[in-house]
């Protein structure tokens, strides 16, 4: 009896190692046959009162090294973020089989007239074959450098994007900050669907509509800023010491965080939450060994204000702007003053 229990133990654990690569997260199915693992590290560092914050060697390498060593299977970067290099040196160094982790990477958002030679310059930096996912990082485009919009229409860069499927360069493809008037038109017009949609997703912003949308059509969504703004002491915000999370979390035995991180799990997202410090990372992707009950559901539910935390409104007059328009505009934190 002991020993079937044992076969049947090891067994499973096998089977899901299988699945999963090593790692701690189960997989998703996407619509073109690919999986991607249930939650990812995010690795954009962020802004400083002078702008986007450099990237000093290590800022991303070890982060990254230390996600892989928890357990995680999913990496999020972006041309953008400058730390494409930095990842791929952690994946090589970690000794995983790259065909167990999922990389994501995105077209530059000042340069969406060149899709696959875009790729291709983040593979060099990659120093890799392909990517697992490849995102239109925004359907706002800019013309290189930043200097003034360019007003691509997203359906010629969607070409692009379905010739570096076609030629092996990303193994699947989609979108990020799109609205479904967007997607409507990718669907309608274009020869692959996209699989990922990736968007901010969190306790503050519940885009019920939204992702009821994608999973009509297949789509899966990727959640971006899970926390909201939960670590941003000047926002007002649910914080991580709201006595309802807290309740709930106790009840658990896990931390607030956990508990945010899998709300999104079971909502059906896929959220991708980032740090840089060791134990934290850890922490998020712990996440995987309880449930919460619906009625726990619905009680973090009740928090939703389908507000933004990463708001984009100085980009506002671009005819592809995605979301609602504001009257106050923000201060674009790609252009602070030195
Ligand atoms: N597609 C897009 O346009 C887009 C836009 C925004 C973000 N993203 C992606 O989504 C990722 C995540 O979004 P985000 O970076 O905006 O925000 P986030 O993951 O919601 O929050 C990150 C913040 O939370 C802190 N934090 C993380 N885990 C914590 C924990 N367990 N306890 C306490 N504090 C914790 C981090 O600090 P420490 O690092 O100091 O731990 C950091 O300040 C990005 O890194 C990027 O990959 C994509
Ligand atoms: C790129 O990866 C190969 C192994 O696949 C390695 O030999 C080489 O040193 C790497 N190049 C850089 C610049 O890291
Ligand atoms: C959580 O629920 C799923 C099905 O809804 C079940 O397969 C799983 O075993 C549960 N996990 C725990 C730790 O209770
Ligand atoms: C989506 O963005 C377009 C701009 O490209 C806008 O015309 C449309 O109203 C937006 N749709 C939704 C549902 O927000």
């Amino acid at each position: 009896m002991r020993c079937i229990v044992f076969v049947i133990t090891t067994l499973i654990v096998h089977l899901s190692e299988a699945t999963t690569g090593g790692g701690k997260a189960p997989k998703i199915p996407l619509n073109d046959g690919n999986s991607i693992p249930a939650l990812g590290l995010g690795t954009f560092l962020g802004f400083s009162q002078k702008g986007q914050k450099e990237v000093k060697p290590g800022d991303s390498e070890k982060p990254v090294k230390w996600a892989l060593e928890a357990g995680y299977r999913l990496i999020d970067t972006a041309a953008l973020y400058l730390n494409e290099d930095q990842i791929g040196a952690a994946v090589r160094a970690s000794g995983i089989p790259r065909e167990d982790i999922f990389i994501v990477t995105k077209l530059p958002m000042d340069n969406q007239r060149d899709v696959v030679k875009q790729l291709e310059k983040s593979l060099a930096r990659l120093n890799m074959s392909y990517v697992d996912l490849y995102l239109i990082h925004n359907p706002v485009a800019f013309n290189p450098g930043f200097k003034g919009f360019d007003i691509v229409d997203y359906l010629d860069t969607w070409k692009g994007m379905e010739e570096a499927k076609n030629l092996g360069l990303a193994k699947s493809i989609g979108i990020s900050n799109f609205n479904t008037t967007q997607i409507d038109r990718i669907l309608e017009n274009g020869q692959i669907k996209p699989s990922v949609l990736q968007v901010e997703v969190n306790l503050h912003l519940g885009q019920d509509k939204l992702i009821d949308y994608c999973k009509r059509n297949g789509i899966v969504v990727m959640a971006f800023s899970p926390f909201g703004p939960m670590f941003h002491d000047s926002l007002p915000s649910i914080r991580p010491d709201d006595p309802t999370l807290v309740a709930i979390a106790e009840k658990h035995g896990k931390s607030v965080t956990q508990i945010v991180l899998r709300y999104l799990i079971q909502k059906g997202v896929v959220p991708i939450p980032k740090s840089v410090k060791k134990n934290r990372i850890e922490e998020n992707i712990d996440v995987f060994d309880f449930n919460l009950s619906s009625e726990d559901m619905n009680k973090i539910g009740t928090f939703n204000k389908e507000k933004r935390t990463v708001g984009m409104s100085f980009w506002q007059d671009h005819p592809y702007y995605p979301f609602e328009k504001s009257d106050q505009v923000h201060d674009n934190p790609f252009e602070s003053a030195n």
